[in-house]
């Protein structure tokens, strides 16, 4: 067994449009321990929402592995990868995070529906966190009525919602005032705090990245040192 919860190696991504190719990834590695907390910065267009993507496994990379507890995630067939997803990965993307067919409330409980909880958990469960990310005023509102920080925030709380072991997030805090950029961290801290859940939040904002215990760069597609 591992010490790792994810475990990515040799990571390279390659995107083709008609005769253009553009390798966002070249070798890349990165490990996650359970309970960590890890911020990655780097340049735009460093590769950092494409690393992202294949450890969320919504993007199969061009080469290299993506072990989610001990399990390859580029080997899986789609029905596999999407179980996995559902049961031990939350991920926070730069948009398009909620189903526009549902209310935040609904979005918050999906994942729970899916995972097969009672009504009653999911009820007192959307309750807390519409609380905790100060959306319960929202609760009815469709994602495509929402300020861009309040659809932010709503994401986030649709991603802790299931307690997953690993939790993903793109720029989480991009379009949040301080007062909901703590709060927004407050969540993640208490996610990683109470369930282990291993945390890595791609960010420009300093205090996202001062909660993280680890700091990593990405450059061309590479992750370098602390
Ligand atoms: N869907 C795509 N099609 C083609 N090229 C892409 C696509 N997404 C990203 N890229 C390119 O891949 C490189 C890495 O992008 P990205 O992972 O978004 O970097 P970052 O998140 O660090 O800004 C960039 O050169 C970008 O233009
Ligand atoms: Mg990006």
């Amino acid at each position: 067994m591992t010490e790792f919860l994810v475990e990515a190696t040799g990571l390279y991504h390659i995107y083709r449009e008609r005769d253009v190719e553009t390798v966002a990834l070249r070798g890349a590695r990165l490990a996650l321990r359970p309970g960590s907390w890890t911020s990655l910065t780097g340049p735009s267009g460093s590769g950092k929402s494409t690393l992202l993507q294949i450890l969320a496994g919504l993007l199969t990379p061009t080469a290299g592995a993506v072990l989610v507890d001990g399990d390859d995630m580029t080997r899986m067939t789609p029905d596999e990868r999407a179980r996995c997803r559902r049961r031990r990965i939350g991920v926070v993307l730069q948009r398009d995070n909620l189903h526009p067919g549902l209310d935040v409330a609904g979005n918050i409980a999906l994942p729970l529906r899916l995972d097969g909880q009672p009504a009653g958990a999911i009820r007192d469960r959307v309750g807390t966190l519409l609380d905790e990310v100060g959306l319960a005023d929202r609760r009815h509102r469709w994602p495509a009525r929402l300020s861009g920080g309040e659809a932010q925030r709503a994401a986030v709380a649709v991603a802790v919602a299931a307690r997953p072991a690993v939790l993903l997030a793109d720029e989480p805090t991009g379009e949040l005032d301080e007062r909901s950029t703590s709060a927004v961290l407050d969540l993640l801290e208490a996610a990683r705090a109470a369930h282990g859940t291993a945390i890595l939040t791609v960010t420009h904002n300093p205090a996202v990245a001062e909660r993280a215990g680890r700091s990593l760069v990405m450059r061309d597609g590479v992750i370098g040192d602390d």
